[in-house]
């Protein structure tokens, strides 16, 4: 997406009280920014080398360094600029952040004599405006290998654990802190106490930030841009899709046309959903391409999965074009791409990751269609979305849906991908999700959805042996979808939509329940 136009910045009294955390390849960045959020202050994650110079010209309130798996002293070790303490800002260090401050500022880092993971008592030592409002004693949440176990006279420990002499520091001089332990996980109970008296008490903030203040300015700002062109965006009947489109429409109205594709690949009874729900909330001109046969055709024999997704992706992007090429004056498109797509962050220092599968990029639109793209969410978690979306009128049933992999059926339906195969699968999985929903555990599922296998196995109905194909239910739990497990379905559940799918669907005699976690497995099975 790098150098497109996007939308800029709403206006800066939203982000006025802006929080930097800078990532050292923490799993728990993405947590602190939200927690930071949480107490109404704007807060970005940025990369852990950013220069002092940018970060006095962004003129944040504070600094939060995140944890990070590497060792202070380890050769290549993730560090940060060291003129960052010398800009009058408050810092905070969270664990690796911690041991780099000290380290930089004169303490010294060893490693733990046995590595330190999980639950402790912490003893907070006096009143600093840290610790405002909370008891002596804290439960908290270590996970560290090294620790700081000698700080210089410029330092003075806040606090200690049984293991851990120095679980939480103070410069003398300048407005650095550290904390060993974790305050962004819920395992820190009063985790979310101490953020917050970092951010009001020592950085000041007030936590002005709201998400409705959030979408009034960002409405405003698509108005002014938009002038009196037209918007088109893509719907997909996903959370994301859909809020886009409801900002849009809020800020451009009729200016608004939307695309969905129908390539064949969509869930029971999904484009009819999309097409209602569209209608009900926005009085503006939707574009359904009809294009099953084009994308079934162009699958016709594919089985590898990459091959898949290169080809889903290719056609996608051309029935739009052609489509958006119906629609006179569009100069803009709006896509939902959300703040976990756009961190560039330092999870991965070494450069790019693994390539696991060609994922998000597919039902994603590339820079050659010449428009000028608007992204309204960039700078929100989904969780946000989510609230966004709500405060917008959009209905429940859409705010909570599960998510839905741009390439759709195809990467459930193992093997080839016929109109037959994707029939017994669309079935097979309604009854997957009414179930589920029957049973009270949609909300607390983060996806439950059925895969087809390429394989048939034997088995009896009736009195007459069948030969057919087998049926997994995947349903997993999980916050972020990088990591996910598998859910623990009551047996009575699984029995039902067991029975339920070789009762009612036919060519399916076998009904298997995945119970791989993320990683090693994936939550989609291609
Ligand atoms: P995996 O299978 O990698 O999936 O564990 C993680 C999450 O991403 C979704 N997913 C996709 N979403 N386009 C998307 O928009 C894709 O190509 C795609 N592939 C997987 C998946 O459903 C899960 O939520």
């Amino acid at each position: 997406m790098g150098g497109r136009p996007t939308i800029p910045p709403a206006s800066s009294d939203v982000k006025d009280e802006l929080v930097l955390v800078l990532d050292f390849g923490s799993q728990y960045a993405q947590l602190i920014a939200r927690r930071v959020r949480e107490q109404h202050v704007f807060c970005q994650i940025v990369r852990h080398d950013i220069s002092a110079e940018e970060i006095r010209q962004r003129a944040p309130r504070g600094l939060i360094l995140s944890g990070g798996p590497a060792s202070v002293y380890q050769p290549g070790a993730p560090r940060c600029d060291e003129r960052l303490f010398q800009l009058g800002i408050p810092v905070l260090g969270i664990c690796y952040g911690m041991q780099l401050a000290c380290s930089l500022l004169g303490g010294q880092v060893r490693s733990a004599p046995a590595r330190e993971y999980g639950r402790a008592v912490c003893h907070l030592h006096d009143n600093h405006p840290l610790w405002n409002g909370l008891p002596q004693e804290l439960e908290v949440w270590m996970s560290h290998g090294d620790q700081v176990v000698r700080v210089s006279d410029q330092f003075i420990p806040l606090a200690h654990t049984e293991t851990c002499p120095i679980a939480a520091v103070a410069h003398r001089q300048l407005p650095v802190f550290g904390l060993q332990f974790h305050p962004e996980v819920s395992h820190t109970p009063r985790g979310s106490h101490i953020l917050r008296n970092f951010l009001m008490h020592i950085c000041g903030c007030h936590g002005t930030w709201l998400l409705s203040d959030f979408a009034e300015q960002t409405i405003q700002a698509i108005r002014q841009r938009v002038g009196h062109s037209r918007v088109i965006c893509g719907l997909s009947g996903g959370v994301d899709s859909s809020v886009t489109a409801a900002l849009l429409y809020r800020a451009v109205g009729s200016q608004l046309s939307c695309i969905l594709v129908n390539n064949g690949l969509l869930r029971k009874n999904e484009q009819q959903m999309v097409v209602e729900q569209f209608s009900s909330h926005f009085q503006t001109d939707l574009h359904v391409v009809e294009a099953e046969e084009r994308f079934l055709s162009a699958l016709a024999g594919v089985t590898d999965p990459q091959e898949k997704r290169r080809i889903i992706g290719r056609e996608f992007i051309e029935c739009f074009r052609e489509e958006a090429r119906r629609i006179p004056d569009a100069r803009f498109l709006a896509q939902g791409t959300l703040y976990p797509d756009v961190i560039e962050s330092g999870s991965a220092p070494g450069g790019p990751a693994a390539t696991i599968k060609l994922h998000h990029n597919v039902g994603g639109l590339p820079a050659e269609l010449g428009f000028e793209l608007i992204e309204p969410l960039r700078d929100l978690f989904k969780d946000e979305v989510r609230r966004l979306g709500l405060d917008l009128g959009l209905p429940e049933e859409l705010i909570w849906r599960h998510p839905f992999p741009g390439p759709g059926l195809a990467v459930r339906c193992l093997g080839e991908v016929t109109r037959e195969r994707l029939a017994i699968l669309r079935e097979a999985d309604a009854i997957v999700v009414e179930e589920i929903r029957r049973a009270g555990l949609y909300r607390q599922t983060a996806q439950a959805f059925a895969v087809l296998l390429p394989v048939h196995s034997v088995g009896v109905m009736g009195d007459a042996r069948t030969y057919e194909q087998a049926v997994v239910i995947r349903c997993v739990n999980s916050d972020d979808f990088m990591t996910a497990d598998w859910s623990r379905l009551p047996y009575d559940l699984l029995a039902r939509i067991s029975s339920r799918i070789i009762n009612e669907v036919q060519g399916v005699n076998r009904v298997c329940y995945d119970i791989s976690s993320k990683p090693p497995a994936t939550i989609e099975w291609e």
